[in-house]
């Protein structure tokens, strides 16, 4: 707690060889071993298909959907906002590796950040109130044994880290003030309230009982405070208030002890409650939170969906619950989770059900009380509609946009065979409104597309634009360095660019047989695939993109064929980034191909399928002799305002280029030299 960390040298490197990327990142994310890779859901962007590869035997993880990537401590520096120490320490505490640690002064304790304060001082309120709960005489009298009345064993109120906080005005911030810490750090957890015009001081929590609420990691955030009398005038529960630390519409209660649980059993069970969450632990239903006294948020979702797709939603039967369960199903579709419910008796809560009955009922009832979401949706709407047609109308269009947002096709059409019958409507009607309402999510969505793709064009354009500034320039001394190829003026940089990016989107994994000559002089056929070809070129001449998308493909694909040797072009069009994901998904979707546009100005290429390494080299060679053309232009520029001895340098380059581009143009081919290392 008051401690901070001077961490030797030798002791991080014990930490780091301890480390196995695959289980610290396994403690946030659920993976899946494939190849000598393990994958799984990114946790730092929202995808569908997982493309967050963590690598064992190189000790990093990478995204290539969003990009992120490090180590084992950046991850934790990333995940979990963790400075450098702190990330080592939690990787010390994990491997059972000691660290030497020496107590604060109190400079030292100033010059803690701000968030590194947050965190210490609930981790402080916690135990406090802890402590008060176990071994307070008033403490043990109101608090533990309200907790006891209501069911809650003793080992499930450790678990939970509940409290108590005493009926006084400031006990709690007396207290934490003696201990050290700042006001300015507990009025930001909002532990404190201090009034500006008084200058008066009070906590916020008063002879509440307390729920800590947990990262995903189990550091306290923040608090949940529930009242123990049943008046009316006091708030039921109050909670902390938005911090540097805690964000409530991104924090599920019970997530930190339903984790592991969630992960095996492949499902998460969302109830509305803190006493619910604990209630299904205690009955033995582990894989179970909580939206922090929330209507769902997003966030939340994605939380739950870095463990499992399959959500089962527990609502009360009343109205309300039903109108929160309603809200929450578009939430969930949207975000790609398989969605199921279970309604409790009108004024049940899982906890209530649990204590009535016991935990074997509550299994029992989950077990044969889950219905699907959509079913749900229907059956409840139904009941409005009685005999009127329109309105009955509506309900088949509006079941029908439920249904078109599910992805999966077989489900899909489990749905539509249920609400039809449910509906009394004939399938095939539901159906056609289905792909009806399917086409116009299509068109909504192919219109958002097209809004971003324009910011994409303009990125090309612009780049465009420069070429053909850096073009005239070069064309114009053309005549007094070199031949210039004609070709490298018809199809330009940003167009043969492109279409190097698109033969390692479209054909990266195709295999092609290079005729290579053996360091015994005899000619062979080597196979490698058009990925690793063009990989190979263009990082043996050092070459970037011009494009800044297409670097960043190029990059990504250099990656995953270094983890993978495959390139997976889903992953771009999975991205997060709207950019990248767009221009991506157009440059694959091209129908024509660029060899037809050099056709069509009377260069003679082969057909793609015709012959893919014909096409490879000549693309490599309009890039290249392209590019070249532009480097040589860049130093041109300047030449102008270079002193002597950078002229000489400049002179030097464009003299070796010239060479390179005019070698290039005689043998009119790349000559691709045999390379032992695979990519
Ligand atoms: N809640 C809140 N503030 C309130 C009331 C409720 O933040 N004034 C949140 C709490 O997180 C609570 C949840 O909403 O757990 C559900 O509220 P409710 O159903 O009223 O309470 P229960 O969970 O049933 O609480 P208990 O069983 O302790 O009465
Ligand atoms: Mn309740």
């Amino acid at each position: 707690m008051h401690f901070i960390s001077m961490i030797d040298q030798e002791t991080i490197q014990r930490i780091m060889d301890a480390a196995r990327i695959e289980e610290v990142i396994g403690d946030f994310v659920s993976l899946k071993k494939r190849g000598a890779n393990h994958i799984g859901c990114c946790p730092f962007h929202n995808e569908k298909t997982p493309s967050f590869y963590v690598s064992p035997s190189k000790g990093i993880f990478k995204c290539f959907g969003c990009g992120e990537a490090g180590d084992v401590v950046s991850f934790l520096k990333k995940h979990e906002h963790y400075t450098y120490v702190e990330a080592l320490q939690w990787l010390a505490r994990k491997y059972n590796i000691e660290i030497q640690e020496k107590e604060l002064t109190p400079e030292e304790k100033e010059r803690q950040t701000e968030r590194d304060g947050l965190f210490h001082v609930s981790e402080f309120a916690q135990k406090y109130f802890a402590d008060l709960l176990w071994n307070d005489e008033m403490g043990r009298a109101v608090g533990l044994s309200y907790f006891r009345q209501r069911g809650l064993s003793d080992e499930i109120i450790k678990k939970f880290g509940l409290g108590y906080c005493l009926e006084e005005w400031s006990n709690f911030t007396d207290h934490a003030l003696k201990n050290g810490y700042s006001e300015a750090v507990l009025e930001k957890t909002g532990l404190t309230i201090f009034k500006e015009d008084t200058g008066k001081k009070y906590d916020r929590f008063r002879g509440r009982v307390m729920f800590p609420i947990y990262s995903i990691s189990g550091r306290v955030l923040g608090f949940s405070g529930r009242v123990l009398s049943s008046e009316k005038q006091a708030a039921k529960y109050v909670n902390s208030p938005d911090s540097d630390i805690y964000n409530k519409s991104r924090i599920l209660y019970g997530l930190f002890q339903a984790r592991s649980a969630i992960a095996k059993a492949g499902k998460c069970y969302l109830v509305e409650g803190n006493v619910d969450v604990i209630s299904m632990h205690q009955s033995g239903v582990e894989n179970t939170v909580a939206s922090c006294g929330t209507s769902l948020t997003t966030e939340q979702i994605r939380l739950i969906k870095r463990y499992t797709s399959n959500v089962t939603v527990l609502y009360d039967g009343d109205s309300a619950g039903i109108k929160a369960a309603l809200r929450a199903v578009d939430l969930l579709f949207a975000e790609g989770m398989h969605v199921r419910l279970v309604l409790f008796p009108d004024g049940e809560d899982p906890d209530s059900y649990a204590q009535k009955y016991g935990s074997a009922a509550l299994q029992d009832y989950l077990n044969t009380h889950e219905d699907n979401f959509i079913l749900f949706k229907t059956r409840v709407l139904l009941e409005g509609v009685k005999d009127d047609p329109i309105r009955k109308a509506e309900l088949i269009s509006d079941t029908a946009h439920s249904i078109a947002l599910v992805t999966d096709m077989l489900e899909r059409a489990e749905y539509v065979r249920q609400c039809a019958y449910l509906l009394h409507v004939g399938e095939e009607v539901l159906s056609n409104a289905v792909a009806k309402a399917a086409s116009q999510a299509r068109q909504k969505a192919y219109e958002e597309a097209r809004k971003t793709e324009n910011v994409g064009r303009s990125v090309a354009a612009d780049n465009q634009n420069d070429k053909s500034a850096g073009q005239k320039d070069e064309s114009e001394n053309a005549s007094t360095s070199y031949d210039t190829d004609p070709t490298s003026h018809i199809v330009t940089l940003p167009e043969a660019e492109r279409h190097l990016v698109k033969l390692l989107l479209d054909f990266g994994n195709e295999k092609v047989l290079q005729e290579v000559m053996g360091e015994d002089g005899k000619k062979q056929n080597v196979e490698y695939t058009v990925a690793e070809i063009i990989m190979a070129e263009l990082r043996s001449d050092n070459m970037a993109f011009t494009h800044p998308l297409c670097q960043r493909i190029f990059e990504q694909c250099a990656l995953m064929l270094d983890m993978t040797h495959q390139i997976d072009p889903q992953r771009f069009i999975n991205s997060s980034d709207s950019q990248l994901r767009t221009f991506a998904a157009t440059l694959m979707m091209d129908t024509y191909s660029l060899s037809d546009t050099w056709r069509s100005k009377g260069i003679f290429v082969p057909k793609l399928e015709d012959n893919l390494l014909q096409d490879i080299k000549e693309s490599l060679y309009t890039f290249k002799t392209n590019r070249l053309a532009q480097m040589v232009a860049e130093r041109r520029e300047l030449l102008r305002t270079a002193d002597e001895e950078q002229q000489r340098e400049l002179l030097e380059e464009i003299q070796q280029m010239t060479t390179i581009s005019r070698q290039m143009q005689q043998a009119r081919n790349i000559v691709i030299a045999p390379r032992p290392e695979r990519y």
